[in-house]
């Protein structure tokens, strides 16, 4: 048989599903089937950290460089050939539309040449999907914040496949803020990553989270929305009252201030949205929940409040394919399919 239901909300398709994610600057792919990842392989393009952000002609070039490189690797380490797969799953957006459209062409080509089914995804659906992959016995419904690069949002899962927004930033996402800032601080000049999040979090360790007060945007505001850019602003007016030899000797202590206003934010909404909702169980996702601080202060809050918080390993956190492929996998066990006019969906409603 090749689909089954655990229960009655939680379906899981265990046919083998081949992932291809490519909205942004990862080029990935990935087999997984039901919730088990066979192989999941990531290439980051790391070159844009040059041109200080992501530029997206350079990006879909360098996804038709990789894609199929990236795919057969994903199919090789799985020990599975595409006649096997139970269908082929693709990011329809939001994202960069020439970008989305390498990873569509490309799951097109492979399902049309080996008459595999194919199913397109939403990027966010992918991120809510990578809970499943991290903790198989994560059951809707809960809470999600799902913070990365371009979105902030919480969203109310009621069932797989059933989500309603309930509050979402109103200028800059999570992530961006975390890049922004990591920027200003200049510590993206390598060449080696795009991700500020990860070099703010490590440089935080050595520094004081309460040397500066930066300001916690919507804190006290009734809702579930929130504001990145004050904070950004506000570290940005503060490296510039400051010569260079005092910003080098505060670098570490203005990235812990930082990192601890926006967990501070991102904390106290969640854990009252999950009040106010009665959910009893959250889920963090997307790529600023790999970050430490994050984990720990949503743990010992929700801890607090007697609820339950999950998140996904940080490899899961990040933009990966098995999200997109579970997601894949769940749809195409529904029954659903999409036909040869898949198209990008660059600004896609959840
Ligand atoms: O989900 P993701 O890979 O891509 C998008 O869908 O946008 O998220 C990438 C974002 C970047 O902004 C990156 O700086 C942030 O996630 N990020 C982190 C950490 N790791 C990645 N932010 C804070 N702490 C981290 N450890
Ligand atoms: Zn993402």
């Amino acid at each position: 048989m090749a689909f089954h239901s655990r229960d009655s909300v939680q379906p899981v398709w265990d046919r083998p599903v081949l992932g291809i994610e490519t909205s942004c600057d990862e080029t990935a792919a990935a087999v997984v089937a039901g919730n088990r990842i066979l192989s999941n392989v990531i290439f980051s393009q790391t070159e844009h950290s040059l041109y200080g952000g992501v530029v997206p002609e350079l990006a879909s070039r360098n996804h038709v460089r990789k894609i199929v490189p990236v795919v057969r690797e994903a199919l090789s380490r799985a020990g599975v050939g595409l006649e096997e797969l139970g269908g082929i799953a693709v990011t329809r957006g939001p994202g960069l539309v020439g970008c989305l459209l390498v990873g569509i062409s490309t799951a097109k080509g492979l399902a049309f040449g080996s008459g595999r089914p194919l199913i397109g995804v939403h990027h966010i659906e992918g991120h809510l999907f990578a809970g499943l992959l991290g903790d198989t016995d994560l059951r809707p419904p809960f809470l999600a914040l799902v913070i990365s690069g371009g979105h902030t949002q919480l969203i109310h899962v009621r069932r797989w496949g059933l989500y309603e927004i309930c509050g979402e930033t109103r200028d800059d996402a999570a992530g961006e803020a975390f890049d922004k800032v990591a920027k200003m601080l200049g510590l993206l000049k390598s060449g080696e990553t795009t991700m500020g999040g990860p070099v703010i979090s490590r440089l935080a360790e050595e520094g004081d989270a309460g040397a500066f007060a930066f300001p916690r945007g919507l804190r006290r505001q009734d809702g579930f929305e929130f504001s990145f850019s004050g904070i950004k602003t506000s570290v940005l007016y503060h490296l510039k009252s400051r010569s260079e030899a005092d910003v080098a000797e505060q670098r570490a202590d203005i990235a812990a201030s930082f990192q601890a206003a926006v967990v501070d934010v991102l904390v106290e909404k969640t854990i009252r949205a999950a009040g106010t909702l009665n959910l009893g169980r959250i889920l963090l996702t997307g790529g600023v929940a790999a970050n430490r601080r994050l984990r720990e202060e949503m743990q010992r809050a929700a801890m607090e409040f007697g609820v339950e918080v999950c998140f996904p390993p940080p490899v899961l956190c990040t933009d990966n394919a098995a999200m997109i492929a579970c997601a894949g996998g769940f749809r195409l066990g529904r029954g659903e399919r999409t036909g040869r006019d898949l198209d990008a969906d660059p600004r896609m409603k959840l």
